[in-house]
């Protein structure tokens, strides 16, 4: 099967998995404004599709749904055994998913506690054995890891994993020790290159870590010579991020109160019919601060949104506040 690694335009530009943000609605609603290159699902526990009951296997596979209008969509997994990476990568196939990523940066203490996520940067033998068991299914793989565990090890590390010879490592340059305390260490993902340079290998260097906008992104490539780069945070409240890589004119500050008003509420209503019978309305309060803020007014309107109850309630509130604008002189 041909890997669509190789079809992506050099450089790419990637949206992060973000458990609980970058859900089915939120990618939707990106991919309708500003589609990335390549997007990822939050990651799910493979131990909990192999292993959960039917009952709780519906919470598990809300995070594998996904539309046409996103692909090439990669499903994200962690584990720390490798025959349930291997069956859940083999359901990702089934499921459609265009590639399979395994999480080995997460660097969350429950994880961790798992031997999953960044803690795979202290087991290599074992994060190999993982790569050649989600490679079973015919998806292309990719890793998304860090670049040490209290260290930087980079330079021990990466050769491990190059040697399993697959499509894309992205490397959220900080260690696990830093979580996301530090700036990022761009000049690792430029080592990182040189590395896999050095190697001869052909797998891909995604660069990740405080990206605000594509022209920052464009020249984290420039200075590094890395092949993409994967944004995450910087999608808050902004689904027209990755719409500045083929209108680089369009800044954030053109987009008006109206139309981020628009885009919460098409967010709200996308959430409605993918998620709101598995997830909790909580889920979506986390945005609201992002799109409703920059005007005169935003803040009192974000309270009132804040205390919403439900999807109705949001929307018929954000209504209202939109016809403010539209009647103002
Ligand atoms: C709320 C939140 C949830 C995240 N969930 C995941 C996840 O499920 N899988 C993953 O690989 N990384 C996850 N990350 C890390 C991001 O993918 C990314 O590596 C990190 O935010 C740094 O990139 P940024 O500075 O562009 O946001 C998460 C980050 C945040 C803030």
């Amino acid at each position: 099967m041909p890997s669509f690694w190789n079809t992506l335009p050099k450089p790419f530009f990637a949206l992060a998995p973000m458990e609980d943000v970058t859900d089915a609605a939120f990618r939707a609603l990106i991919a309708r404004y500003g589609k990335p290159d390549v997007m990822f699902t939050e990651f799910t526990s493979a131990d909990g599709l192999v292993l959960a009951p039917p009952s709780a296997q519906k919470l598990l596979r809300k995070k594998f749904i996904y539309s046409e209008g996103e692909r090439p969509i990669v499903a994200q997994i962690f584990s720390a055994v490798p025959e349930h990476i291997e069956k859940a990568s083999a359901l990702a196939a089934r499921l459609g998913f265009d590639g399979v990523d395994i999480n080995m940066g997460c660097p969350v203490a429950e994880v961790v506690r798992q031997n999953c996520g960044a803690a795979l940067i202290k087991d290599p033998v074992l994060a190999r054995e993982l790569i050649r068991a989600a490679k079973k299914c015919g998806l292309p793989v990719s890793v998304k890891t860090r670049i040490g565990y209290d260290r930087d090890e980079l330079d021990s590390w990466l050769p491990e994993l190059l040697a399993e010879e697959f499509e894309a490592i992205i490397i959220h340059a900080r260690t696990r020790k830093e979580m996301s305390d530090v700036p990022a260490h761009w000049d690792a993902v430029a080592r990182a290159v040189t590395i896999r340079n050095a190697a001869g290998s052909n797998t891909l260097i995604v660069g990740n870590g405080d990206i605000k906008d594509i022209g920052d992104a464009r020249e984290k490539v420039a200075a590094t010579k890395c092949d993409g780069v994967m944004l995450g945070r910087a999608i808050y409240g902004n689904p027209w991020l990755f719409a500045e890589a083929n209108n680089p004119e369009r800044s954030r500050r053109a987009i008006t109160p109206q139309q981020k008003i628009t885009a919460l509420q098409e967010h709200l209503q996308l959430f409605d019919e993918l998620l709101s019978h598995t997830t909790n309305y909580a889920t979506m309060k986390k945005h609201f601060k992002a799109y409703i803020s920059g005007w005169d007014g935003a803040k009192e309107a974000r309270i009132q949104l804040m205390a919403t109850e439900s999807v109705a309630e949001a929307l018929a509130l954000l209504q209202r506040l939109h016809a403010t604008f539209s009647t103002s002189p």
